[in-house]
């Protein structure tokens, strides 16, 4: 059933557990990410970017979404959430369709203009009583990339916890995307959390912490980061390997039938198995 992200964030930060915000880009991704969530009786975020809104169409893929919870997922809880908007527009255009959190990510802007392209954010989703996240710091790498050359200076795009509470209070936030160590893509081996960045940016607020580009990053470090106060926890480009490995799998063999729906069907089952896996990870199972 479609929930308010609020309602399932009170609870998780309660539980002292993370909630998967998953992207789905179509219906075989939303199925797979649903399944998981009935299988393993865990509350999600469904997200959608704006190349999925150019994709799909923001009133097809919320409708998909949309069905698939109030149909075979009624009985587990699915906020909808904007991932990585860039104007306030695109952010209107979510909150019409009824997402009810957003994200305003104006992370590389300089700060003040960060803050002010959030705030303005967040006035406008509040009128309607919508979420919304802000980025402070910003994401090194490219969902659904494997391969990329590594920023010089890390440090440069890491999230500075001595701004972390005029940030949040400035920007009228309600979840703060934070850059500690993990990029968007998969470089396993590569992505590695700076705990102690992540344990001064908790010091410095108790608004919900939003890790990005968890792909590729070791389920240890992902359990620790948990522990330590992450609430929201976002991935996509390990759906999609999961995803189209599956299907070159099924591609790869001597097929007898021409039937999209069992080209299908074992994409769906690997995202479920990877959003599965994530889950037990983040702690979410059995919390509905
Ligand atoms: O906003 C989406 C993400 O941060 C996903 O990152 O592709 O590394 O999982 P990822
Ligand atoms: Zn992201």
């Amino acid at each position: 059933m479609i929930v308010h992200i609020q309602k399932i964030l009170k609870k998780s930060q309660k539980g002292g557990y993370a909630v998967g915000a998953f992207n789905t880009s179509n219906l075989e991704v939303t199925l797979g990410i649903c399944r998981a969530a009935m299988r393993y009786q865990s509350p999600i975020i469904m997200q959608v970017s704006e190349a999925t809104i150019e994709y799909a169409g923001i009133e097809v893929i919320t409708a998909i979404v949309n069905s698939i919870a109030k149909g075979e997922a009624k009985n587990v809880p699915i906020a909808l959430h904007l991932d990585h908007g860039h104007s306030l527009e695109i952010i209107k255009d979510c909150i019409k369709a009824g997402f009810s959190s957003v994200h305003m990510d104006a992370s590389t802007y300089p700060y003040e203009e960060n803050i002010a392209m959030t705030r303005m954010a967040s006035d406008f989703a509040h009128k309607f009583g919508v979420w919304t996240q802000g980025e402070l710091g910003s994401m090194f790498g490219k969902e659904g990339m494997s391969m990329v050359k590594l920023p010089d200076d890390p440090d440069s795009f890491m999230t500075d916890p001595s701004k972390v509470k005029d940030f949040v209070k400035r920007s009228g936030i309600d979840a703060l995307a934070v850059s500690i160590g993990t990029m968007h893509g998969s470089f396993e081996g590569k992505e590695l959390i700076d705990f102690n960045r992540l344990k001064k940016i908790r010091k410095n607020t108790n608004k919900p912490l939003v890790l990005h580009g968890a792909s590729g990053t070791k389920d240890n470090e992902i359990r620790r980061a948990v522990k330590m106060g992450i609430n929201i926890i976002n991935i996509d480009t390990d759906i999609r390997i999961g995803f189209t490995k599956a299907l070159q799998k099924t591609l790869s063999k001597k097929i007898s039938f021409y039937d999209p729906r069992k080209v299908m069907k074992p994409s769906i089952n690997e995202v479920s198995n990877v959003v599965g896996h994530k889950m037990t990870i983040f702690n979410s199972i059995q919390k509905i």
